[in-house]
């Protein structure tokens, strides 16, 4: 099957379950639900699911019954980071994903859900994840404590999402070293998209050398998709990427291409790329799928 068919199948499988584990836009409070699944169904590529199970059918051909549910709390987590990243005190961006972000959109009132609404949907998706894993059908208790201590800390301060998006701010302006850099993206992307990779590991009970080939794997990879995304803010057009292009050197913000440029900032890209590759020689040929998105990583346009 060609990557893209792969793609889009994987997709499909991920918002199927999205879409039953979100709660319905009838439920009251209405407003808030409507919010979530604006922002959920927007069109995301999907590509932290996509790792995740990717990742577990490496570890086993038969991953467990809940691994596409695993899989889902990532995605709730990383729209849950765009639409606080897109907030007016943070990125204040107007675009997401083709639509307009979810603190802009009008609500069926022809109201704007606005910010305190964006920000509860955010809160909710971002609790909705732990919901979920908590609460997996066949999956057993040290497995699930397992799942969320791990989404707990990517997601958190300590080397983690929100520690990467604090940075991110506290940089604005400032002077650009290349340690503070790198702890930014390993931090603010990496982090999610490593847990990414794990948490399809660890719901496939992964053993401790299976899960720090696939650790490494992930670091190396969401370094680079964080470099990616940098790279394609000043070479792409606000139409491809669905969010507006050009936006980081307005803001002044810390990225690859400001401190090395862009062809040096590929050229990092690839090396990240090629680093997470190797780290999957020991599964042999099972892992070419897998090698396959990582090179996707830096090939795509959006
Ligand atoms: C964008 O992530 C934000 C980053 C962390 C780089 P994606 O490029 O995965 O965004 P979607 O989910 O496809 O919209
Ligand atoms: C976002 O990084 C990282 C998050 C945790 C959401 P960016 O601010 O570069 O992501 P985009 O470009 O807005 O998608
Ligand atoms: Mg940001
Ligand atoms: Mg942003
Ligand atoms: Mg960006």
């Amino acid at each position: 099957m060609s990557l893209q068919s792969y793609l889009e199948q994987q997709r499909a499988r991920i918002d199927q379950e999205l879409q039953r584990l979100a709660p319905p836009e009838t439920e009251i409070p209405a407003v808030v639900h409507r919010a979530m699944r604006y922002s959920l169904f927007a069109g995301g590529k999907r590509i932290r699911s996509i790792f995740c199970l990717e990742a577990a059918g490496l570890v086993s051909p038969e991953p467990g019954p809940d691994i596409e549910t695993i899989s889902c709390s990532l995605e709730l987590v990383h729209t849950y980071s765009l639409i606080h990243d897109d907030l007016p005190a943070l990125d204040n961006d107007d675009f997401r994903r083709g639509k307009l972000t979810c603190h802009k959109e009008f609500g069926k009132d022809n109201k704007a859900f606005g910010e305190a609404i964006a920000i509860l949907a955010g809160d909710a998706l971002l609790t909705l994840a732990f919901q979920v894993l908590a609460n997996l059908p066949r999956t057993p208790p040290a497995v699930k404590a397992a799942l969320v201590a791990e989404l707990a800390r990517a997601a958190g301060t300590v080397n983690g999402m929100i520690g990467g998006q604090v940075a991110d701010l506290e940089a604005v302006n400032g002077p650009l070293s290349p340690e503070t850099l790198e702890y930014i993206h390993r931090s603010k992307t990496g982090a999610l998209f490593c847990a990414s990779v794990r948490l399809g590991a660890i719901g496939a009970q992964a053993d401790a050398e299976q899960l720090a080939a696939i650790t490494c794997f992930g670091e190396n990879a969401g370094l680079a998709f964080q470099i990616v995304d940098d790279i394609l803010d000043v070479e792409s057009s606000t139409e491809s990427l669905g969010k507006t292009a050009g936006k980081d050197a307005v803001q002044k913000k810390v990225t690859y291409p400001a401190l090395y440029g862009l062809e040096r900032s590929k050229q990092m890209a690839a090396g990240y790329i090629g680093q997470a590759k190797a780290a999957l020689d020991p599964f042999g040929p099972r892992a070419t799928r897998l090698k396959e998105l990582a090179d996707y990583l830096v090939s795509r346009k959006a």
